[in-house]
């Protein structure tokens, strides 16, 4: 791969560089992500962290220290990647666990990197095993062992890579094996983001749209948001084209909920989804506790989808809890549905 290679987000894996692109290259949509720390809303103690360690790195003129980040989808993993190799003014490699098959993979991407380059792997806890054991002398040592011929003949050679950071990103800190995770020197979990830094960030990505946004519009999405960044941005980009329809292009909380009604989400943020879960819980399993499989062969849903993306926000809201025996709902999600709970339940 040549080094000027850029890949957006819609490839696989690629080289993202700092550098301007050419105007036919640039992508269409305003990006709303942001690029720098002092742009980040929320999680400020991660912010923190990061600052220091960025600040110190620098100082030293070393490459930052491998970092591991985890949470629930759309809370900024990839963003803070980006942020990490733009403070560093250093390029990005972005790929993911799913798409490093094979161990060559991963060496064509180790030995391009230049000293202090990130490589981002998303999803790092799908990374295949043999490509996994290839990380760890990369992440210790900069280093790879090549092995030649097998048997008596093996014979193995070590090639030196630059200084990197790896910037891993997973939703399931739990799968990720210990080595790998010892390896990291930085680790720190996303939490849902509060309705105060929502708004904050539902403000800027108006302001960056050109939109008209009143506070009680801003609110309203805020409280339907899931607590996460990237829900509440696409769900503006709703309540912007319902308001540009509908009414005076104005996003207030009349469009608002007029448009997130269409879009099935109710009014703490409940998705489709999220209700055909808790309504499968409590009428086909009596509210728990039913086992995460059941629940998938139910609803022809992935189980990890469910892991993943459904049950974290239900479990942050207690509308249900996992116990030992199983998933139950909790008394709120009965209330929330507007049902009752059966007696000895
Ligand atoms: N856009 C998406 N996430 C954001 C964040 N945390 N801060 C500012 N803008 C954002």
């Amino acid at each position: 791969m040549s080094d000027d290679i850029f890949s957006g987000s819609s490839g696989q894996q690629g080289i993202l560089t700092n550098s301007v692109l050419p105007m036919d290259q640039e992508p269409e949509i305003v990006s709303l992500r942001p690029e720098r720390l002092h742009d980040y809303i929320g999680q400020a103690e991660v912010l923190e962290t990061l600052a220091i360690a960025i600040e110190a790195a620098q100082q030293r003129g070393e490459a930052l220290e491998h970092v591991l980040f985890h949470g629930p989808p759309g809370l900024g993993k990839t963003t803070l990647a980006h942020i990490i190799a733009n403070e560093m003014n250093t390029r990005m490699v972005v790929t993911s666990g799913p798409a490093l098959e094979k161990g060559g993979d991963l060496i064509g991407m180790l030995t391009h990197l230049e000293t202090g380059d990130v490589l981002f792997i998303d999803e790092i806890h799908r990374t295949p095993k043999t490509v996994e054991e290839l990380l760890y002398p990369a992440m210790e040592d900069f280093s790879i062992d090549f092995i030649f011929d097998k048997g008596i003949h093996a014979r193995s050679h070590r090639f030196q890579l630059k200084q990197f950071t790896l910037v891993g990103a997973t939703t399931r800190v739990g799968l990720l094996s210990a080595p790998l995770r010892d390896r990291f020197g930085l680790f720190r979990s996303l939490d849902f983001y509060n309705t105060a830094d929502l708004e904050k960030i539902v403000r800027r990505s108006a302001a960056l749209l050109g939109l008209d946004i009143d506070t009680a519009g801003a609110c309203s999405l805020a409280k339907r948001s899931r607590g996460t960044p990237r829900i509440i941005n696409r769900l503006l980009k709703r309540a912007r084209d319902y308001a540009q329809v509908r009414a005076d292009g104005r996003i207030t909380e009349k469009t608002v909920t007029e448009a997130l009604g269409l879009e099935g989400v109710d009014d703490v943020g409940l998705t489709p989804l999220d209700r055909r879960y808790l309504l499968t819980v409590i009428h086909y399993y009596n509210g728990g506790p039913v086992g995460i499989e059941a629940v998938a062969a139910t609803l022809q849903e992935e189980t990890d989808t469910l892991v993943d993306v459904v049950e974290p926000f239900l479990l942050k809201i207690g509308f249900i809890m996992r116990t030992a025996a199983g998933r139950r709902a909790s008394d709120q999600a009965y209330r929330h549905l507007g049902l009752e709970k059966r007696e000895g339940k």
